[in-house]
């Protein structure tokens, strides 16, 4: 089953017949919301959006160990994860679709590890592709079809929020290869790893990152670019569902 996981600007999903709000326990924790299980294009899908029902849960709180534990619970095997990001490099403008493929952990003090109080040496678990390439290649796809002109690739920097970045550090992540930038990408790709689900991310730009234009941020109009984007997100999202082979 595809588990999708919303982020800011699909916190509600208006497209998805739900059939249950199913509250969740883990061994971790609660997950951000009750697990909306229901019904996209036929298919049987899980919502939980990552920031709470009423995006009321900060990046740097959100406890992604018992979100990811509550999708294994459910029989979730691939996660679709939306996330909101900044553009860094010169292709990635507001409104751009992106399904990164590499990324960068600047986050800290989040709990990295199903593991980490059970720990072994066979725990160190690989990670050098962080995001699954039949996953990828399918939100890609649908994107393409649906003439959405998606980028293929590019590095996700995570970086810990709540606060937006400075200049400085925008232009330290471009020299260190960053194309985007946003603030829950880790450790939610890597704990999906650690529990064997097929992982991928479709990134949608909402603004320039800080310093890449003279503009200063503003949450309006970065609210204003999601908006605009997510019925696109949402054909994506359904395309996907409705393919049958996703590897
Ligand atoms: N920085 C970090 N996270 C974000 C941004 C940004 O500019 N835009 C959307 N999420």
């Amino acid at each position: 089953m595809i588990g999708i996981i919303g982020g800011s600007g699909l916190t509600q999903y208006p497209g998805l017949q739900i059939d249950e709000n199913r509250d969740m326990e883990t061994a971790y924790g609660m997950p951000s919301s009750p697990l909306k299980i229901g019904h996209l294009n036929g298919q049987e899908v899980v919502f939980l959006p990552r920031h709470g029902d009423r995006h009321q849960i900060a990046p740097h709180r959100v406890n992604y160990r018992a979100n990811i534990d509550a999708l294994k619970q459910l029989g979730v095997t691939h996660i679709l994860a939306v996330a909101a990001v900044g553009g860094i490099s010169s292709q990635y403008g507001p409104g751009t679709l992106a399904v990164p493929d590499q990324i960068i952990d600047y986050t800290h003090g989040r709990e990295q590890s199903f593991f980490s109080d059970a720990f072994s040496a066979d725990k160190h678990i690989d990670f050098t592709y962080p995001y699954h390439p039949s996953v990828r290649a399918a939100i890609l796809k649908v994107a393409v079809e649906l003439k959405l002109k998606p980028v293929d690739g590019g590095t996700y920097g995570a970086v810990q929020g709540p606060r937006l970045e400075t200049a400085a550090e925008i232009r330290r992540m471009a020299r260190d290869g960053c194309d985007l930038v946003g603030m829950t990408g880790m450790p939610e790709a890597y704990l999906a790893r650690e529990a064997g689900m097929l992982y991928a991310t479709l990134a949608v730009v909402a603004n320039w990152a800080a310093g890449v234009t003279e503009a200063e941020l503003s949450m309006a109009e970065i609210e204003r670019t999601l908006a605009a984007g997510i019925d696109n997100v949402q054909a994506v999202i359904a395309g996907v569902i409705g393919l049958q082979t996703l590897g």
